[in-house]
């Protein structure tokens, strides 16, 4: 007997041929995928009716934990001053730092939450969270601690102490990275999946960051070449690193070095709308090199206010050139293998029953419309986490 059967359903699992058109869960788990006539007894049964039956959507690069809002920077981003200046001035991520550092753990919590909810009713069910705007040890761990208490999707956490160097340690940022090392690292690593960082000209150099990944034995994941060509694919994929995200400005050598490392990239469409970047993501080098490409929302209060992945899809089909096929595996099998979780994001026998049920005609519907709803119900290991 099966916990949850779908029957009459049009699976769709991104780069997957799928047989069937009825799926099985058992302890969290696909137990079987077939025909309808076929389908094993169970205890809650869903009659699809048609309707398509995919993976839940993996949000792999979200800042959803801060306080505070940054609208006013938007203002000023429209009347020409850029991102890097408003930093400067002590906006930007600092701004973020200030807010969330003097929130108390249930109002970050209550709206933090709220994004989510949001992401969830985008079809989201396994959803990334960094945290990076507390920068000392207190407001670190509140940062992630609340990153667990989220209710709804899976949640994989993320360390982002190197984002940005907190004002008490300026304009140091070497001592502020052998702090990390020294104080926060040990206490943080047991609170998180990865080690992630940020490396550009406004934050951190590939020497500073290599030497917390050095530090560290968790897997890890870097925010590169967003804003200029530090090197940051280079610096990924020397050290094995899951992902490198951003990527507007990454070389051709950095991307060979991705290449032969299995380092993904996440395009973040959002971030490079909101800032009005002049260079989109070298696509087509990483489509020829066999570099997997993810898609994610990087939902932040500064650069990408964004709460919808379907949206992130379809801006990374118009804004980067990815086709239809690439922004559902780059939200499926491709974000979990950013995520490092290769059970995710797929229809098989053995998977994670994280599913989404649909009401579009095609897949492609959800990539080819803004701001439409399509979702019908959400399971996360088959628990019902938005209701069919
Ligand atoms: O992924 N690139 C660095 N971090 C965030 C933005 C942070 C912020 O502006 O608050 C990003 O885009
Ligand atoms: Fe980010």
């Amino acid at each position: 007997m099966a916990d949850l059967v779908f029957r009459d359903v049009r699976l769709f699992s991104p780069g997957l041929e799928v047989q069937g058109d009825a799926l099985a869960v058992t302890a969290g788990c696909v137990s079987w995928i077939g025909p309808s006539r076929e389908a094993p007894a169970a205890i809650k049964v869903v009659e699809g009716q048609g309707r398509w039956l995919t993976p839940g959507l993996i949000d792999c690069h979200t800042h959803v934990v801060y306080a505070g809002s940054r609208a006013n920077e938007f203002e000023k981003r429209l009347q020409g001053v850029s991102y890097q200046q408003i930093a400067a001035e002590g906006g930007g991520i600092l701004a973020t730092v200030a807010a969330t550092r003097s929130a108390s753990f249930d109002d970050l919590l209550a709206s933090s939450q709220k994004r989510v909810d949001a992401l969830v009713a985008g079809g989201v069910t396994t959803l990334d969270s960094k945290s990076g705007y507390g920068l000392d040890l207190e407001s670190e761990l509140k940062c992630l601690q609340v990153s667990k208490e989220l209710k709804g999707p899976r949640i994989v956490r993320g360390f982002l102490g190197a984002h940005s160097v907190p004002p008490e340690f300026r304009p140091d940022a070497d001592a502020y990275i052998g702090h990390l090392i020294g104080t926060i690292l040990p206490k943080v690593e047991p609170e998180c999946d990865y080690v992630d960082a940020f490396c550009e000209t406004v934050a951190f150099s590939p020497t500073q960051i290599a030497r917390l990944f050095e530090a560290t034995s968790k897997p890890v994941r870097l925010h590169a070449d967003q804003l200029s060509d530090s090197g940051g694919g280079a610096l990924a994929a020397r050290f094995g690193a899951l992902s490198a995200d951003h990527l507007e400005y990454v070389s051709s050598e950095s991307l060979d070095l991705m290449a032969q490392a299995g380092t993904v990239a996440v395009l973040l469409p959002g971030a490079y709308y909101m800032l009005r970047e002049p260079v989109a993501p070298p696509v087509k080098p990483m489509r020829e090199r066999g570099i997997a490409m993810a898609v994610a929302s990087d939902l932040n209060p500064g650069t990408s206010p964004l709460a919808s992945l379907p949206l992130a899809m379809n801006m990374a089909c118009v804004l980067f050139g990815l086709t239809v096929e690439e922004s559902w595996l780059g939200v499926t099998v491709h974000a979990a293998q950013a995520l490092g979780r290769p059970e995710l994001g797929r229809l098989e026998v053995g998977a994670a029953a994280d599913l989404a049920l649909w009401n579009f005609d095609h897949p492609r519907e959800l990539v080819a419309h803004l701001g439409v709803s399509f979702l019908e119900g959400s399971w996360v290991e088959g628990r019902e986490l938005v209701s069919a």
